[in-house]
């Protein structure tokens, strides 16, 4: 969604509210008896939790107790109220008494007095399950002393199906098991704070372009008719775009937003098969199902078809719950799927006993110290060595210095200050032109903050820090071939010429940029970054490239200059950003981030047919019909080496990895709130255990060099020649983080679920572990896999 925008006010002109239902006519039924009858409706079947269950009960029992008004007044949402983003009306005899509160997300609350984090990529970049634990539970830390109920918060979807889908950053990565452990772990870290985890888009929400219509007016919302349909087949769809949701859902995710998209020819928030096959049936999810802003366009697709509240910006307005009630009283909607909506919105605020939270107030000061030092953890680790060679003291750490030159706007605080960013950026994300320090990506997924250490703030108050403090000059230059017209202190080429000549470490301060609404339209650096990079490392022999990011960008035209001595990738890094950078380039911090992503020798070597970017039409289509083959599976199949493959990154210091061994294991896994309803098959039989362990791998890494630091071991499965699927030839399945001193090394595990030796079958409806040889093989990225061991389930 995108409620800030100021483009955005054409579209809010036609909302009307329609009279409310009258009281007279329905009587309330039992839920119990009437629910168990309709698919979809939440029953205790299969919930582990004592907590869920009560909580259901107590929600049913509210909803038992409700007049028919007083129910369809509570699935009537309102829009931007209180600073929320949406907000349902007050339920007294629920104990919610301003109503529940849904914020945007995922970098921060959309206030300047809270925290902005590192993108949800720049968190994957870390590879650390405690990073995504901690990151989650200080920003529920944070929502929860605003009063905010329900973040709007957790993205895998998009998953990142193509480099240049506009809102990957504000998700994980296109990795399944990579996005599953990360969210996971952050659906348990907000649920933990009683926050409830909403993960979103519910899905193929892949693209913006056409996401819901074409660009009119502003660029947002036009004709229903014309938004995107995404047609994935089902094996691809649960393999793939599913699958960290059905992980976010079993660890008892209460809220799920549906997408804008189609999917199969059918609105994502209005598809039987979506919504209730398989979000409320087969993963058994145990809460509700919020649409996106204006995602919802029927009053019987969305009520009938699994949606249990539709948000302001609905193209028939704001008055969902009133038609639902006509709904309901015309016949055309069981009463008990009203009531279902509400104990699906209750139960979980009654499990995370959101009573207690405090009033809505967005203005209260919720920023931490505690936060910040989480922030910063995180951009540090995620950071990531691409290129080094610190012969002859080149390169990184940083030493010896005297004089450090950093070039580049995006060196500077932003160019439009820090609290204007969501605004300002709609006029510069669509040129990619956007100046200063990017520390996010724009659109209701990026978020304000109390202040933000750009780049050279960081290194001069760092370099302050040195025994003989450094003398760090900053050139706010940008495109040499357009005279530097960009520099905001009228300094000029000759300045940075004669600079160059005495600096002893040059580094070039890059970034692209990307924002909700729009796809980028190109993977080259802002303001023709690759001139800047050419035009220093041409005339210095020790150029630092850093780059802010969202996604892959192209490095072609300098990777290989033998004056480009390192390369750092930083992703979004949040508000601690610049300092992060400053702590790993001086040393302080040995940086330990992998790519999330593949970044390519040439952009041609990408999908290209992996976004639809074509012409307006009636129902245009995009067709998934690579399937699984996304990002490096793309590059492993089509026998193309990357310029940075996924999973790759390196580190001041050396590791080695060795002594693969593999064993049975029998430890059953049980969900933490309710166990899915997905069918598992072996050799032809159904089965349970689904998620149950069913192997552990162990090897042992090592700090060979002298720095100390840590390495992510990463472990790819192969599946059996006799695979139903074509499955792509190495599939993450484990990883884990050792922090090693100089010299010690640390034996890690992995544990293997079924699950993850299992692919879809279309035939059986269920999960399948294919019979014949499968392979391990653990190291040190996708493409750097030493160790390796067979076996057969
Ligand atoms: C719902 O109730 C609130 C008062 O709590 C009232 O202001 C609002 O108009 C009601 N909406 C409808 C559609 O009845
Ligand atoms: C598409 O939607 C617009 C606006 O509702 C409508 O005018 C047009 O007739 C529709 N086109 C088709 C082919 O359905
Ligand atoms: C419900 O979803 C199915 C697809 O699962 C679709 O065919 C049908 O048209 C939808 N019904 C409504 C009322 O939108
Ligand atoms: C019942 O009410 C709903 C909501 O206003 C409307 O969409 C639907 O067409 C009505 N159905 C009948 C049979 O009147
Ligand atoms: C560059 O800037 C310096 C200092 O402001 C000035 O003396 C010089 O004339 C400028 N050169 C050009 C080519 O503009
Ligand atoms: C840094 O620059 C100063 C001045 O040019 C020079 O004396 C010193 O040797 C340089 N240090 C390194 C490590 O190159
Ligand atoms: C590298 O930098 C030096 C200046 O330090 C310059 O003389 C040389 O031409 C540069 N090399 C290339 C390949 O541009
Ligand atoms: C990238 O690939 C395209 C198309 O294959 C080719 O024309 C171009 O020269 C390549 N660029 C580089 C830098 O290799
Ligand atoms: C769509 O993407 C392809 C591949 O990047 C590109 O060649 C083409 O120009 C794009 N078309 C539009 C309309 O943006
Ligand atoms: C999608 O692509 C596949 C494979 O190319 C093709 O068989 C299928 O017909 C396409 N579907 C649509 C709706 O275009
Ligand atoms: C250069 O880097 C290697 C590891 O890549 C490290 O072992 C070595 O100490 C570094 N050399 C210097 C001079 O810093
Ligand atoms: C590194 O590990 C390999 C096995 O992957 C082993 O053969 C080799 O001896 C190890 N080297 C060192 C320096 O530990």
């Amino acid at each position: 969604m995108l409620t800030k925008s100021p483009l955005l006010l054409a579209f809010a002109a036609g909302t009307a509210v329609a009279a409310p239902a009258s009281s007279s006519s329905t009587s309330s039924s039992s839920p119990a008896a009437s629910a168990s009858t309709l698919p979809g409706v939440l029953t205790s079947k299969g919930f582990t939790s004592q907590k869920w269950i009560k909580a259901l009960e107590k929600a049913q029992q509210v909803v038992a107790d409700l007049s028919f008004d007083q129910k369809v007044n509570f699935t009537d949402l309102r829009g931007d109220t209180h600073g929320c983003s949406g907000l349902t009306f007050p339920l007294p005899s629920a104990g919610v008494k301003e109503g529940i509160c849904f914020a945007d997300g995922p970098t921060g609350i959309n206030s300047r007095y809270s925290t902005q984090f590192p993108a949800e990529v720049t968190t994957a970049a870390t590879w650390d399950r405690d990073l995504f634990y901690s990151r989650a539970s200080s920003l529920a830390k944070e929502y929860a002393k605003v009063g905010a109920n329900v973040p709007l918060s957790i993205v895998v979807g998009p998953a990142g199906r193509s480099p240049y889908g506009g809102r990957n950053w504000e998700g994980f990565s296109a990795e399944p098991y990579l996005a599953g452990e990360a969210v996971r772990t952050t659906v348990t870290g907000f649920q933990d704070e009683g926050i409830t985890a909403l993960v979103k888009h519910f899905y193929g929400n892949e693209q913006e372009w056409l996401r819901i219509g074409a660009p009119q007016g502003g660029y947002f919302f036009s004709y229903p008719n014309q938004t995107i349909d995404s047609i994935i087949d089902q094996a691809t769809a649960r393999e793939l775009y599913v699958a960290p949701f059905a992980e976010a859902i079993r660890a008892g995710a209460g809220g799920i937003m549906c997408s804008y998209n189609e999917v199969d020819g059918t609105f994502a928030c209005e598809n039987k098969e979506v919504l209730i096959d398989l979000l409320k049936e087969e993963l058994a999810f145990p809460g509700f199902v919020l649409t996106d802003w204006g995602a919802g366009h029927t009053t019987l697709g969305s009520a009938l078809n699994g949606t249990d509240y539709v948000e302001a910006g609905s193209v028939k307005g704001n008055i969902y719950g009133s038609f639902l009630g006509e709904a309901v009283k015309n016949g055309s909607v069981p009463e008990a799927l009203l009531d279902d909506k509400i104990v699906r919105m209750l139960t979980p605020y009654f499990a995370l006993n959101q009573g207690s939270l405090p009033s809505i107030d967005f203005n209260r000061y919720v920023a931490s110290k505690d936060s910040a030092s989480v922030a910063r953890k995180i951009a540090e680790e995620s950071i990531t060595l691409l290129k080094n060679s610190n012969k002859t003291g080149r390169g990184l750490p940083l030493k010896d210095l005297q004089d450090l030159v950093l070039v580049g706007s995006a060196a500077a605080p932003a160019h439009y200050g820090i609290l204007s960013n969501l605004n300002s950026a709609v006029y510069y994300a669509p040129n990619n032109d956007y100046t200063g320090f990017v520390s996010d990506g724009f659109g209701s997924g990026g978020s304000p903050q109390p202040y933000a250490k750009d780049p050279l703030s960081a290194f001069t108050a760092r370099g302050q820090q040195e025994n003989r403090p450094v003398v760090v000059d900053g050139y706010f230059v940008d495109d040499p071939e357009q005279g530097f017209v960009k520099t905001p202190f009228g300094q000029n080429i000759s300045y940075l010429e004669s600079k160059l000549a005495y600096s002893n470490a040059t580094l070039v301060f890059t970034s692209a940029i990307a924002m909700e609404g729009f796809d980028r339209t190109t993977l080259s650096l802002a303001n023709n970054g690759d001139n800047l990079i050419k035009y220093v490392a041409d005339r210095h022999d020790n150029t630092i490239v850093v780059i802010s990011a969202p996604g892959p960008v192209d490095m072609s035209q300098w990777i290989d200059h033998v004056n480009v001595t390192a390369v750092l990738f930083t992703y979004f890094s949040g508000q601690e950003g610049g300092a992060a950078m400053a702590n790993v380039a001086f040393g302080d911090v040995n940086p330990s981030g992998k790519l999330p992503f593949t970044i390519a020798k040439n952009i041609s070597d990408y999908d290209q047919g992996a976004i639809y970017n074509g012409s307006v039409g009636i129902n245009p289509v995009a067709n998934f019909s690579e399937g699984v083959f996304v990002d490096y599976k793309f590059f492993d199949k089509q026998g193309v080496e990357p310029l940075f493959e996924f999973g790759y990154g390196e580190s001041y210091t050396t590791f080695n990895v060795s002594g693969l061994s593999l064993s049975k294991n029998k430890k059953s896994n049980p969900a933490p709130v309710r166990e899915t309803n997905e069918k598992l098959f072996v050799n032809g039989k159904q089965t349970s255990g689904l998620y149950d362990y069913a192997y552990t791998v162990k090897a042992t890494v090592k700090n060979t060099g002298s720095v100390d630091g840590a390495e992510v071991a990463q472990l790819y499965l192969t599946f059996p020649d006799s695979t139903p699927n074509k499955m792509p030839v190495h599939n993450l399945r484990g990883f884990a983080k050792p922090f090693l001193k100089a010299g010690k090394l640390q034996e890690v595990e992995f544990n293997l679920r079924n699950k993850d030796l299992a692919v879809w079958s279309v035939e059986k409806k269920g999960w399948v572990i294919p019979s014949g040889e499968f392979k391990v093989s653990v190291g040190t990225s996708s493409r750097n896999l030493p160790l390796s061991k067979t076996f057969s389930y």
